[in-house]
């Protein structure tokens, strides 16, 4: 077998395929269009609509070297050279084509022929009752009798998950020589070792597993198969794993050398290099596809990873960050075919360095926590940390639980998960204490009344007044008849113009009336599914159930909401380009005054990024480009470029908000004609909201020119207060600080100066202790600093002294104490004297030898302590 790289292999399995009429399509993305999978597990996933039926596929057979992350086993990555979080995987796949006759000698002749794998190292395994695999392997193939081994459902019989389509399947096995065995006499072809490699799984896709766990026959049979490439090298480069392959050569070695170690000489260290070579591809591929690290779901894995490496960076003795100096060869190995890492370079090392730091500064003290736990655990002979412990090191420190547990495990200790899980319910339950209106009869008859009416009709895309009739009222959470004067009451209404408060945008106000009534809207909600209530103060007449009414939506409110609206898409679009393609909608609120957006985005907004957001945005009003809306299928959606959260699902109908040659968005909102109808746009305020989410508040319209006029009002007053033109207000405020700056220094020192001027009256008055001269006084309004430079002109004048001045100043006084080396020398301590001051007049105090403190003394007992000073000394003198 001849040796080939990693790129060779992959490149010779896309071409055998397209050679038989495969599609090649390029890897999709590692988070997947599907909101029931956190990543994409195998090369199948992004098929899987076309395998349920749910979607008919372009072509019948396709091809694909896919990028994937599974984190089930993570932490046998690193122990073992065999798994991974992220690898690649070979696939071809059948949908409703070809099926095992053909799937199976293909798979044979492109290993045998073209990688060049002996024949007669090569074993197949098959789901147990599956002859007829049995038989194209014997009889089509020509594989030995003894060489096929039926196996169970464990081995033998796939499925994407729990759910979902599945099927048996049949692997092609390659015996790696005597050498790779565990030596266990029962090693055998599905032995676990690295005998007997499982190189290749075929799956004869043909279920669907419900809910109940019932296989229901899929419409048609498929083929998908998955071959991880890093395991193919590793047997083609007769390497003697995965991390011995050219795909991680480089990276291993670009770890050793920052480390300083050496792979191959001490076990515990090439398991740490083998974790941190695995986890980087994961996290740079992983930011590439735009997620970031948090808390919770996608996010909550990546973070996971990340710290998993630093810690295990730790063990080989890397401090200092190093993910962002790993980045280099591993762009450099998989730039080809993945561009994105090319494009997302600087975002991942962005997104890496600030997560390493991030993480850096409480991984030290966590780890202390954790090591001090762990050893009185074990001195008590215990074997379980508790949840609560694990629990503040996640909440406090930062340390996945998954990483708790596995420290843990090396030290022989397990986790309470559960008290960790309870822990972690306590603190939701207080975040959640504060106002949650408790269930009521109300949501009752609010799915009683969805029952009977459904939907309401929404008419507000283009009428702002129509006619309807009333079908249902609700007073005091209860059905009513009818309501009067004065009284506040839900109506549901057949058919409605009024916009119900959803996806960020609130809801209308306005009014209902019919001859002689008239009812203020105050806000209109979702009652339940898509049944509007309005939320009404009755304030003329009557309203009663059956009545036929006018719906008039204030027209000019909602004008200023639809500004808002559409600004907010601009917005979005702008941070985009600004930004970088990793930002994303995170929330937003949509409302006549203002709007705002969160972003997922890792740093703070800058103020130059802010102001090209700004003008990217102006500048789409000033081109006044009509809105184009249009419902159309996900797809079809997708393909025109809309943004759209994961929610939305396949073969729905959906809402695309379109400003030509800009952006498209997926939207039920309402949106202004044309851009031009916003008028104008200005930022506000921007904040960080979590640690990878900011928050952009801004204007649109009127309350953007009233923003910008207050500002320029306050500007102008400014100006005039400070006799300077409008636009230099600001050099004029900074000489004015430098103004200020230097007459403080002035003042600072005119005090000193006035102090100095007593310095000849104050050693007048210095006594001789025990050859220490002392010299005490006290001052008015004088601060610490003022006393310490008087101190220290004293000492230099006086040899051999001990200086003590006190400061009053109204309801406080202090006292500094100074010692020179000299009096130091013969005995005197000023922070000891401190102490016995404060004893005798009350305060606090203390210090070093050559300098103290006492604070807090009554101002009235300041001559005391004074006083007291000879006293202590001689006594501390003599002792
Ligand atoms: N989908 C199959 C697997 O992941 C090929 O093993």
């Amino acid at each position: 077998m001849e040796w080939k790289s990693g790129r060779n292999l992959r490149e010779a399995f896309i071409s055998f395929f397209e050679e038989r009429g495969h599609k090649h399509y390029k890897s999709f993305p590692l988070v997947p269009d599907d909101p029931t999978v956190l990543f994409t597990i195998a090369g199948m996933v992004p098929f899987k609509p076309y395998f349920l039926g749910a979607r008919e596929p372009e072509v019948k057979r396709a091809v694909t070297a896919q990028k994937c992350l599974r984190t089930n086993d993570i932490d046998n990555v690193g122990r073992t050279g065999r798994h991974h979080t992220f690898f690649e995987m070979l696939g071809n796949f059948s949908f409703g084509d070809y099926f095992k006759e053909q799937a199976i000698p293909w798979g044979w002749e492109f290993l045998t022929r073209v990688v060049g794998l002996e024949a007669d190292r090569m074993y197949a395994t098959i789901y147990r009752d599956d002859d007829e695999a049995f038989e194209i392997w014997h009889k089509v193939v020509g594989l030995s009798k003894e060489r096929i081994v039926r196996l169970g459902e464990d081995d033998n019989f796939w499925a994407v998950g729990p759910v979902g389509p599945c099927g048996p399947c049949s692997e092609l096995i390659y015996d790696q020589g005597p050498e790779f065995s565990c030596g266990s006499p029962s090693c055998g072809v599905g032995c676990s070792c690295d005998r007997y490699l499982e190189v290749w799984n075929l799956v004869f896709m043909q279920y669907d597993r419900d809910t109940e766990g019932v296989l229901r026959p899929l419409p048609k049979k498929n083929i998908d198969t998955g071959m991880g490439l890093e395991r193919l090298c590793s047997v083609v480069q007769r390497a003697k794993n995965d991390f011995g392959t050219d795909l991680f050569r480089p990276i291993v070695e670009r770890v050793c050398a920052l480390a300083g170690v050496r792979y191959g000489s001490d076990g515990r260290q090439d398991m740490a290099v083998r974790v941190i070579s695995d986890h980087i591809r994961a996290m740079a591929f992983l930011v590439a596809d735009r997620v970031l690290p948090s808390n919770e779901g996608r996010g909550y894995v990546l973070r996971r990873i990340i710290r998993r490496s630093i810690r295990y960076g730790r063990l080989i003795g890397l401090e200092r960050p190093f993910l962002t100096e790993l980045l280099p060869v591993v762009i450099d190995l998989m730039a080809d075919p993945y561009e994105e890492l090319v494009e997302g370079r600087s975002t991942i090392e962005q997104v890496l360095e600030l997560e390493e730091r991030r993480f850096a500064r409480t991984l030290e003290q966590g780890t202390e926590l954790l090591e001090a736990e762990i050893a009185s655990r074990l001195s008590r002979k215990e074997t379980i940390l508790p949840g609560d412990v694990a629990f503040v090191l996640y909440d406090t420190y930062g340390f996945p639980l998954e990483l708790t547990e596995e420290i843990c495990k090396e030290r022989g200790l397990s986790v309470d998960r559960e008290g960790f899980a309870r822990e972690m319910e306590r603190q939701r339950e207080l975040a959640r204490a504060a106002g949650r209106r408790p269930s009521s009869l109300k949501e009752d008859v609010y799915l009683e009344l969805y029952g009977e009416l459904g939907d309401t009709p929404f008419e507000g895309y283009v009428l702002s007044e129509a006619e309807a009739s009333v079908l249902a009222l609700v007073k005091g959470g209860a059905r009513a008849k009818t309501a009067g004067p004065g009284e506040e009451v839900e109506v549901f209404l057949s058919s409605t113009p009024f916009y119900a408060q959803k996806g960020g945008q609130v809801g209308d106000k306005g009014w209902i009336e019919a001859d002689g009534t008239r009812l203020r809207v105050d806000d209109v909600k979702y009652a339940e599914g898509g049944l509007v209530s309005h939320l009404c103060t009755v304030e003329e007449g009557r309203i009663s159930a059956g009545m036929k009414v006018r719906a008039i939506v204030d027209e000019e409110r909602r004008w200023a909401i639809r500004r808002h609206h559409t600004a907010t898409h601009l917005l979005h679009e702008a941070a985009v380009r600004v930004l970088g393609p990793h930002v994303r909608q995170a929330g937003s609120l949509v409302t006549p005054e203002y709007l705002r957006l969160d972003l997922s985005h890792f740093a703070p907004i800058s103020n130059d990024e802010m102001k090209k957001i700004e003008e990217i945005v102006n500048a789409e009003i000033q081109a006044n480009v009509p809105l184009q809306v249009l419902l159309s299928s996900l797809e079809d959606a997708k393909a025109l470029g809309a943004k759209a959260l994961f929610e939305e699902k396949y073969g729905e109908e959906v809402r695309v908000v379109r400003v030509p040659g800009f952006c498209a968005e997926l939207c039920g909102g309402t949106h202004v004609d044309a851009t031009g109808d916003i008028g104008l746009f200005k930022i506000v305020r921007e904040e960080g909201i979590g640690a990878d989410a900011r928050r952009i508040t801004a204007v649109a319209g009127m309350p953007a020119f009233n923003c910008l006029r207050q500002a320029y009002e306050e500007l102008r007053g400014a100006a005039e207060r400070l006799g300077a033109d409008m636009f230099a207000v600001c050099d004029q405020v900074g000489s004015l600080q430098d103004e200020i700056k230097s007459l403080r220094r002035a003042l600072e020192e005119a005090k000193l100066q006035a102090l100095a001027a007593r310095i000849d009256d104050i050693l007048s008055k210095r006594e001789e202790i025990g050859g220490v001269s002392v010299v005490t006084a006290a001052f008015d309004g004088a601060d610490v600093g003022l006393l310490r430079e008087l101190g220290d002109r004293v000492k230099s004048r006086q040899p051999r002294s001990l200086v003590v001045l006190a400061s009053r100043d109204g309801e406080r006084a202090q006292l500094v104490i100074m010692a020179d080396e000299a009096a130091v020398k013969v005995g005197v301590h000023a922070g000891k004297l401190a102490k016995e001051v404060a004893s005798l007049a009350g305060g606090g105090g203390g210090g070093k030898a050559q300098m103290a403190q006492v604070g807090g003394i009554d101002p009235s007992k300041v001559e005391e302590a004074l006083n007291g000073v000879p006293d202590i000394l001689r006594r501390m003198l003599s002792s």
